[in-house]
């Protein structure tokens, strides 16, 4: 890119990540037309209401930052951070809150926005967590899903897309903390798990 040419999402340069993307699964310009569709349903659903983004970081502040952008609503944002127990590439569904809402959500509309729904687990522990506060409703958005995360309780009602049941990293997701600046979603090389 020359200077003065405009940026667009896809020019994080993947270079920088050597050898270590695999493949890609899903590439920025998709993700952002997907938000931009998924944005304009909530725009519709919430119409004359006020609406609270709770986004889970730290693998939401992508999503939350792009979906912000593209709502015609508004909102107001608001973070949690949890952690749940396990290995780099599986959860435990142990959480532990790390940081909580700053405001009381009672009375509110709520939408969680996730990046990942992948045992369910984390989201599972989050809305019994949220709905004992007492909000007006609550819903929850998540960028990607996979099909063993696929149980009723859980009510994604606006789902990104599904992945296969395989490790992801980037716009937001992480490997040992990397790779969460990458504009797409993609696999690592085997390589990257052994070094
Ligand atoms: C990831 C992701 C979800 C959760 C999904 O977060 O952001 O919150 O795991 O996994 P589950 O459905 O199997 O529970 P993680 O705990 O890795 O923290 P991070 O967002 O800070 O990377």
């Amino acid at each position: 890119m020359t200077s003065g040419d405009a940026a667009e999402p896809g020019d994080v340069p993947r270079p920088a990540f050597g050898d270590d993307i695999e493949s890609v699964l899903i590439d920025g310009p998709q993700i952002q037309a997907r938000l931009r569709e998924l944005a304009a349903q909530i725009t519709d659903d919430y119409a004359g209401e006020r609406l609270l983004l709770v986004g889970v970081l730290k693998g939401a502040f992508m999503v939350m930052a792009d979906l912000a952008r593209y709502l015609e609503l508004p909102v107001e944002v608001d973070f949690m951070a949890v952690s749940s127990y396990g290995s780099s590439t599986k959860t435990s569904g142990v959480v532990r809150i790390l940081k909580d809402l700053e405001r009381d959500i009672a009375g509110r509309h709520i939408l969680v926005v996730e990046d990942i729904v992948d045992s369910g687990l984390t989201l599972k522990y989050l809305l019994r967590n949220l709905a004992a506060r007492g909000p007006k409703s609550l819903e929850v958005l998540a960028l990607l899903a996979k099909p063993s995360s696929a149980r009723p309780e859980l009510r994604v009602r606006y789902q990104g897309f599904e992945v296969p049941d395989v490790f992801v990293v980037g716009y937001g997701l992480d490997y040992a903390e990397r790779y969460r600046n990458l504009d797409c979603i993609a696999t690592l090389a085997p390589a990257v798990y052994s070094s």
